[in-house]
């Protein structure tokens, strides 16, 4: 073995790499709960680029075909239906993993220099993992496909003298239709997950170029051993890659439960409408998209006009790339930070979580006020933060991590 290795070695940097990368990447001795969730999107990811294969293999992208090559995935093809089903929750699952590891990020101030680039590489995996969801929801052709698709393209509509053209461009047809279908079908399938995974290997490498933050925020790499090693860190494999597993167990048994028992988890993760097939002479009594763009929806919907809407709706996403530059904190994670920068943090996630309910409501008066003031606050937590994070007094950092 060691003979091939030297082999291998002489000609591709294998060891390297893994060395790089796994068994002298030395990682904080400190990461706790939210750092499982680095790995878990990697394992979703996994998940959806297998499941997608095998279902691609008897999906048909025609919008003669499309909804019935679903039913026959699910009732003829040999465990067709657990290949959906897999497929179907983890793209709810990949988001929810995505939410706690953008949060956690939030929370320990891992954006802050010098770790500006794995965040914007983060957020560029947001967009196009925003990208995939939403033309792989076209896919199977059902009413919430075809009505949510047409919400969304027309929102480009809205855009001065190119909107009306651009719609038409994005449909290639003058309303939604099969050849709609088949390009989202060839971007869902090959375009965007070859740019999802070239960004999660740029993310990964400007992430090992640094470092990994740990919840105190401190550089582990201002104390080290005599041999260059910091004396707060621990070879990523076998420690991290054995806790990490301790993530996937866990994991898994709430994935599987939910495959099994609650594939359609009451509507959030298969919409009620979507089991019939699209119609375009017939609109849904309401329209709402899956719960993972819902807080967006909700700022679109509470401007009252249509370019404004989807200008605040772009902003919302925009302004998290900004993120690094607007944290002028001397320190990086909340334990540190003063009781201001607590407060918001906690605003903005309750802003989030409420904009995200109300975005699967339909509206009313009441309710389109709450949305404006959520809207006010979630944008309140980023234009504020430059003077928050510099007038609030923090507490003293320590030296070393504290476990
Ligand atoms: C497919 C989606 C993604 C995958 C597979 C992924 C993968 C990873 C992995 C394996 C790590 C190292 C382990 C860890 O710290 O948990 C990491 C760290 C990080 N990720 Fe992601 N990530 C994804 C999306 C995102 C997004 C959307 C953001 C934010 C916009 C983001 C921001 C970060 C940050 C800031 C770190 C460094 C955290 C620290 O050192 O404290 N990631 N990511």
């Amino acid at each position: 073995m060691s003979k091939f290795m030297e082999w291998v070695d002489a000609r591709f940097p294998a060891t390297k790499m893994w060395e790089d990368h796994l068994s002298k990447y030395y990682a904080p001795k400190n990461f706790n709960f939210y750092y499982f969730f680095g790995s878990l999107a990697l394992l979703v990811l996994v998940n959806q680029l297998l499941t997608g294969i095998w279902l691609t293999m008897s999906y048909e992208p025609s919008a003669e075909g499309a909804f019935a090559s679903v039913e026959y995935i699910m009732r003829d093809v040999e465990y067709g239906w657990i290949l959906r089903y897999l497929h179907s929750t983890g793209a709810s699952a990949f988001f929810i993993v995505v939410y706690m590891h953008m949060f956690r990020g939030l929370l320990y101030g891992s954006y802050q220099k010098p770790r500006e680039l794995v965040w914007v590489f983060g957020m560029l995996i947001y967009l196009a993992l925003m990208a995939e969801a939403f033309m792989g929801y076209l896919l199977p052709w059902g009413q919430m496909s075809y009505w949510g698709a047409q919400v969304i393209i027309s929102l480009f509509g809205a855009i001065p003298v190119i909107g009306a053209d651009l719609t038409q461009w994005i449909r290639g047809d003058y309303l939604i239709s099969g050849i709609t279908l088949n390009r989202f079908f060839a971007l869902h399938v090959v375009a965007v997950p070859i740019v999802l995974l070239a960004l999660v290997v740029l993310h990964i490498l400007a992430l090992h170029e640094v470092g990994s933050n740990n919840p105190d925020g401190v550089d582990i790499k201002k104390h080290k051993d005599e041999n260059g090693i910091p004396l707060d860190g621990i070879p990523f494999h076998p420690y991290y890659t054995v806790k990490d597993i301790v993530g996937v167990i866990v994991f898994l048994f709430v994935f599987c439960f939910i495959v099994f028992f609650f594939p359609e988890m009451g509507g959030y993760f298969l919409e009620k409408p979507n089991f019939e097939p699209a119609n375009g002479l017939k609109t849904p009594d309401h329209i709402a998209p899956v719960w993972y763009f819902t807080p967006f929806y909700a700022i679109l919907r509470a401007v009252p006009d249509k370019l404004m809407g989807v200008i605040a709706m772009g902003g919302a996403i925009a302004v998290l790339f900004v993120l690094p530059w607007l944290d002028r904190s001397p320190v990086r994670s909340m334990r540190y930070k003063g009781w201001i920068s607590k407060v918001w943090l906690l605003i903005f996630c309750i802003s989030f979580v409420i904009l995200g309910v109300l975005g699967v409501l339909s509206p009313t008066p009441e309710r389109t006020l709450l949305s404006r003031i959520c809207t006010i606050l979630y944008f309140a937590y980023f234009i504020l933060m430059p003077f928050y994070t510099r007038m609030e007094k923090t507490k003293p950092v320590p030296e070393r991590v504290t476990g």
